[in-house]
């Protein structure tokens, strides 16, 4: 249990205007409908438009995040951005953002861990708020998974939508709090994730840039990951599962969650908003909790539960 009460005390989010339905897919590839809802639970997905960039969408999620959380920007201490690819390799998306929201006295670094990057950056932020003298910070989550889609490819170009998010964590805050985390991950499987072909991205050729997954092995691992840290996490600290009232799992396929949740059983509702967002990598959990931000009642615990490339995983509990 955290001695000091660190919590997530606002949120914002950025997504690009262009919606991609699958009914444009279907005029795209060989694909329909009724297959992509009835495999993946996806209707539609925010995707950048040609020229658009990814550092506009974060850095307005960042602003809101501040603005609701009574944040000024002089008062960001750090800056802890999730992505697996920003639009450069430097400086950091993280610095990008400070500058934007004129932090400027923010110590500031991106990390990789795919989709599970988001909660990484939560259980980054929590112990640099335990161990060092500074009292708030963002962590941010920002994807454009479509920049790797082959949209000739209907396995992987159905899936994928881009989108931002960022939360302000802060120290003595006993909104939303942080109650523990757990991150781990199969390293032995890091190949069934795979984007390559950056060195030809930076070439000009995209269609040599490609993403790549073992489907049904991720699908079985995302089921078992996610039951397995349901089980595990509340009991770190004292809690039963059962009393787990909200589920946010990484938002990659209905059908992963809904197997998860018919599982777990009981009361615990799972939240999925994959139906309009699609899968954005690790945004996927800060956009499902931005848009389930509402619903919460004071006391209910939130489990965040993340998977993917690594293989990675990454959970964290919160107390409304
Ligand atoms: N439209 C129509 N048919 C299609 C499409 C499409 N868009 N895509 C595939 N098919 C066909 C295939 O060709 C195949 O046909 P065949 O039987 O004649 O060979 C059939 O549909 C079944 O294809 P599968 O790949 O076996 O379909 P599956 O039910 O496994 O669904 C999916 C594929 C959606 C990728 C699923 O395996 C999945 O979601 N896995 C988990 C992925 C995941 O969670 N990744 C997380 C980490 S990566 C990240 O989040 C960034």
């Amino acid at each position: 249990m955290n001695m000091t009460k660190i919590g997530i005390r606002s949120i914002g989010i950025g997504v690009p205007e262009k919606i991609l339905t699958n009914a444009d897919l279907e005029k795209i590839v060989d694909t329909s409908d009724e297959w992509i809802v009835s495999r993946t639970g996806i209707r539609e997905r925010r995707v950048l438009g040609p020229g658009e960039t990814l550092r506009p969408l974060v850095s307005a999620a960042a602003k809101t995040a501040l603005q609701r959380g009574g944040l000024a920007p002089e008062n960001v201490d750090f800056i802890i951005s999730s992505t697996v690819m920003s639009d450069r390799f430097c400086p950091a998306q993280s610095y990008e953002i400070a500058r934007d929201i004129g932090a400027d006295r923010a110590f500031a670094f991106d990390l990789n861990a795919a989709c599970s990057g988001f909660i990484y950056g939560l259980a980054a932020a929590e112990s640099f708020l335990q161990t060092r003298d500074i009292s708030a910070g963002l962590v941010t989550t920002a994807e454009q998974m479509t920049t790797a889609t082959d949209y000739t490819d209907r396995n992987a170009c159905v899936l994928f939508g881009d989108g931002a998010a960022a939360v302000v964590v802060t120290k003595d805050d006993p909104n939303h709090r942080i109650l523990c985390t757990e991150l781990g991950g199969i390293p032995a499987l890091c190949e069934e994730v795979v984007i390559g072909g950056v060195k030809t991205l930076l070439a000009g050729q995209m269609k040599d840039f490609w993403f790549r997954q073992s489907g049904r092995t991720i699908m079985k691992f995302a089921v078992r990951t996610i039951q397995d840290l349901y089980d595990r996490v509340p009991r770190k600290v004292g809690i039963n599962p059962k009393d787990v009232r909200y589920v946010i799992p990484h938002q990659a396929n209905q059908r992963i969650t809904d197997a998860a949740a018919k599982a777990v059983g009981g009361k615990t509702e799972f939240i999925s908003v994959v139906e309009k967002y699609g899968n954005t990598s690790s945004a996927s959990v800060g956009l499902a909790l931005h848009d389930s931000w509402d619903r919460f009642q004071k006391d209910d615990l939130v489990l965040l539960i993340a998977f993917g490339g690594g293989l990675s995983w990454a959970a964290a509990l919160l107390q409304w």
